[in-house]
């Protein structure tokens, strides 16, 4: 038997998931909720973003939440960006890895970030260089990869090109991201097929989102096609502000489910992630979970009771 091979997961709940949230969350519990992914075994994180606090409140606290969750050691946390001004206060934070975030269409940079689709690649190529000169790691987010709300569906050779000018410039990952989740397993079969021809596949990250229930198996696609980065949200909490539509990101309860009972290892346990999912729950005062949440629930009644119980899948 073949040994299995490892995916990785990198969780964007405390940033896309809590950036919509409409109560104002506390950095305190930020950092418990970072605490709790990190203890399920989450070992890539976005924490934050250091956007304009006018645009999102919610992410006002960047700085303090960098600074109450870098000390967890062997953990790689990222911040997103918008600008340059966006990486200064990060480098200042003392971020050691930032996301940029580049839509795939004029009108949804236009409502995401105040820039033409041209002005917002000359930004994010100028922030990629600047961070890799610092030594930073950088992702690049290609949002609306699939479909944009605004101008509909994307030619993948847009959503290809982007990605190749934004490994050019020296990003370490592309993040493709289903931004309003609209994507559909052969639509990302494709992409992924074509966009590996350019951008080698170790070096692509497929972002989903679940607004149709279609996020675990899009998930599935990407595996196929080769792809072992993903992103997603512990309880599926997320969506743009920006991006009407968008509702929550593929769950990772769903995705380290799927991937596990597929032949692939996480290194999450299902268990102590559900720990973090009641925790955002409580915390955000409303149910949470992706679709494998009710079933888990049962299982850790059923077995859970052991002492240090833990499960993968
Ligand atoms: N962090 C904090 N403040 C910032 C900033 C940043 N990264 N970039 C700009 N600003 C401030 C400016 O200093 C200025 O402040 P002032 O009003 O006190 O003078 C104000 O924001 C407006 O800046 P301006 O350059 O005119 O840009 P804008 O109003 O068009 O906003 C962005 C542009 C990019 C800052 C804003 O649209 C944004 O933060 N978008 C992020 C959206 C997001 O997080 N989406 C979800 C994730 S994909
Ligand atoms: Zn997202």
């Amino acid at each position: 038997m073949s040994p299995r091979e490892t995916i990785h997961i990198t969780e964007v709940s405390p940033r896309d998931g809590l950036q919509n949230q409409p109560a104002l969350v506390s950095t305190a519990d930020k950092a418990r909720l970072v605490a709790l992914l990190v203890e399920a075994g989450l070992r890539s994180i976005e924490a934050t973003s250091f956007v304009s606090p006018k645009a999102v409140p919610q992410m006002a606290d960047a700085a303090d939440v960098i600074a109450a969750t870098r000390h967890h050691e062997h953990v790689r946390f990222s911040a997103l960006i918008p600008n340059l001004k966006g990486l200064e206060r990060a480098t200042a934070a003392g971020a050691r890895e930032v996301a940029i975030v580049l839509a795939a269409t004029e009108t949804m940079n236009q409502r995401n970030i105040g820039m033409s689709l041209g002005q917002a690649i000359e930004v994010s190529e100028a922030a990629l260089v600047a961070a890799r000169d610092q030594g930073l790691r950088t992702r690049a987010y290609v949002a609306v990869a699939f479909e944009c709300p605004f101008e509909g569906p994307v030619d993948p050779a847009d959503t290809i090109r982007l990605a190749e000018r934004m490994l050019a410039a020296g990003a370490s990952e592309i993040v493709v991201a289903d931004t309003i989740g609209a994507a559909a397993p052969g639509q990302v079969t494709e992409l992924v097929r074509r966009m590996a021809g350019t951008v080698p596949v170790e070096r692509i990250a497929m972002h989903f989102h679940d607004t149709r229930g279609l996020g675990a198996a899009n998930a599935y696609a990407a595996l196929e096609a080769g792809i072992r980065r993903f992103d997603s949200s512990a309880g599926g909490i997320g969506g743009c502000p920006f991006a009407p539509g968008a509702a929550g990101n593929l769950a990772t309860e769903d995705l380290v489910l799927m991937a596990e009972k597929s032949g692939y290892d996480t290194g999450i346990d299902l268990f102590r992630l559900l720990a973090a999912v009641d925790f955002a729950q409580e915390v955000l005062g409303r149910p949470l979970g992706g679709h494998s949440v009710t079933w888990l629930r049962q299982r850790l009644k059923a077995e859970g009771s052991r002492s240090g119980a833990g499960m993968s899948a």
